[in-house]
């Protein structure tokens, strides 16, 4: 059984209290037990500033994709940076950008890709918008109830969570129609026989897949849609995976009302899911492919890419869409060895993926043989090292709850979904099956109690 540590916690604590009294009181949560204060960082393992060592299962919000401090990246930083820290995005261009741009048009699914380089994804979608509005000369945009895209203004309007969108609506408004998530097969459940399609539409407004597309072509009838946008694997929606063949439909729907498919892959792309693109699972190429967290392998940088990009026409003099820190050289030469390196790797990722499927088998056999199923219904979500453990008929915060006493047993998870109710977990794609096995069992101990 892993051990409840008895954590040093006095040196975060002085780290939170000088925090609190400087940062914005709505930034960072904090409780008698949460947060730790960082320190240092190897591979998966995390060191607070008492000296606590923790498993990271979040790879810091999908981003340190090969790890904390790879040794390769680290080579890459103090290169760049030795020559170069930062550039003239729009106007003199460093070579480190040129080469991440060319990498770019190479990996991903368009004939003639063109990006638009920025340091968050809520700006490279903020990128995608206005391409899909200068492309379409239409200004509103369909996305699905649970996506997140970001909370830069343009993509918080697509962003269906009342806890980000709260005081701002009057800005919001008008300028985005929400679909409903459809009911998915889950990869595997236990104990959720009693919930029925009632249950699953009034507690967490999914519906049966018809009524999704209608209210897709609807938005799409209006002729006012510029385009479609979403995650081909909602990640802060809980790990939620659509229907077989949905992705498909989407895009048949949008194209044939004129709309394009924007791909938010900021979270999915570059391995996380087992494949290099989400999308690639399904065969769907969208017209645009967001991207950003992993791409920067730790520094800010995110991507609008697509073949639609000359719609913006040729630069003048003074760029129409630009930043101070665009295609920033030292983010872009970090970036390019990150993503050479996760692509050659990606096959031996893929191949510990089989075992880690083997790991969740275990812990639902377990799951079930303890007789949790009967008092907590799950549901297994998500793939590759993108996974969820659902219990939809648990309170909102549940999945909350459990991650902050991984926290004391040194398991650092998230929680998602609208509700609270997903455990999270998007570790760096070095994780090995060993590895969530130890968190797998330590959220059985934490269950069990
Ligand atoms: C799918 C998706 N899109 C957009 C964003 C926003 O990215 P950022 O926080 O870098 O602005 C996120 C962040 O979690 C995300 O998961």
């Amino acid at each position: 059984m892993t051990q409840k540590r008895s954590r040093r916690t006095t040196q975060s604590k002085r780290w939170l209290a000088r925090l609190q009294k400087v940062e914005s009181p709505d930034v960072t949560y904090v409780s008698d037990t949460f947060p730790i204060v960082m320190k240092k960082a190897r591979g998966m393992k995390i060191t607070d500033v008492d000296g606590n060592a923790y498993l990271d299962f979040t790879a810091c919000f999908g981003v340190m994709a090969l790890g904390h401090g790879h040794p390769l990246l680290m080579r890459a930083m103090r290169a760049q940076a030795a020559k170069l820290v930062h550039g003239m995005g729009d106007v003199h261009p460093s070579a480190s950008k040129v080469l991440l741009l060319e990498w770019l048009a190479r990996v991903t699914p368009f004939d003639e890709a063109k990006s638009v380089l920025s340091l968050s994804g809520g700006e490279a979608m903020e990128s995608a918008l206005k391409t899909a509005m200068i492309v379409t000369g239409r200004h509103e945009f369909v996305s699905f109830s649970g996506g997140y895209h970001g909370l830069h203004f343009g993509p918080l309007a697509l962003t269906d969570r009342s806890t980000f969108t709260r005081g701002f609506e009057p800005w919001l408004k008008g300028k985005t129609h929400v679909v409903p998530f459809p009911l998915a097969q889950s990869v595997r459940s236990v104990g959720c026989e009693a919930l029925d399609e009632a249950f699953y539409r009034d507690t967490h407004a999914l519906v049966h897949w018809d009524t999704s597309l209608e209210k897709l072509e609807d938005a799409l009838r209006t002729r006012k849609i510029a385009a479609v946008v979403m995650e081909p694997l909602q990640g802060r929606g809980g790990e939620r995976t659509w229907p077989a063949g949905f992705l498909g439909q989407v895009q048949k729907l949008a194209h044939q009302f004129g709309a394009l498919l924007i791909f938010d892959e900021i979270y999915t792309g570059l391995g996380r899911t087992g494949s290099l693109f989400a999308h690639d699972h399904e065969g769907v190429v969208p017209d645009l492919l967001v991207l950003g967290k992993a791409l920067g392998g730790g520094l800010p940088l995110s991507a609008c890419v697509g073949d639609c990009m000359d719609a913006w026409g040729r630069s003048t003099g003074e760029a129409r869409h630009t930043s101070t820190f665009l295609g920033h050289p030292l983010a872009c030469g970090v970036g390019l060895a990150a993503v050479q390196e996760i692509v050659r790797r990606l096959p031996e990722f893929q191949r510990e993926l089989s075992r880690v499927d083997q790991s969740f088998s275990a812990f639902l056999d377990e799951y079930c043989a303890r007789g949790l199923h009967t008092k907590i219904p799950f549901q297994l979500r998500g793939r590759g090292f993108m996974r969820g453990l659902w219990f939809p008929a648990a309170e909102p915060g549940f999945a909350a709850k459990i991650s902050e006493e991984l926290l004391a047993l040194g398991f650092i998870t998230l929680p998602s979904g609208a509700r609270g109710d997903v455990l999270s977990f998007t570790p760096p794609l070095i994780a090995r099956a060993i590895q969530f096995d130890l968190v797998l069992k330590a959220v059985l101990q934490v269950l069990a109690k």
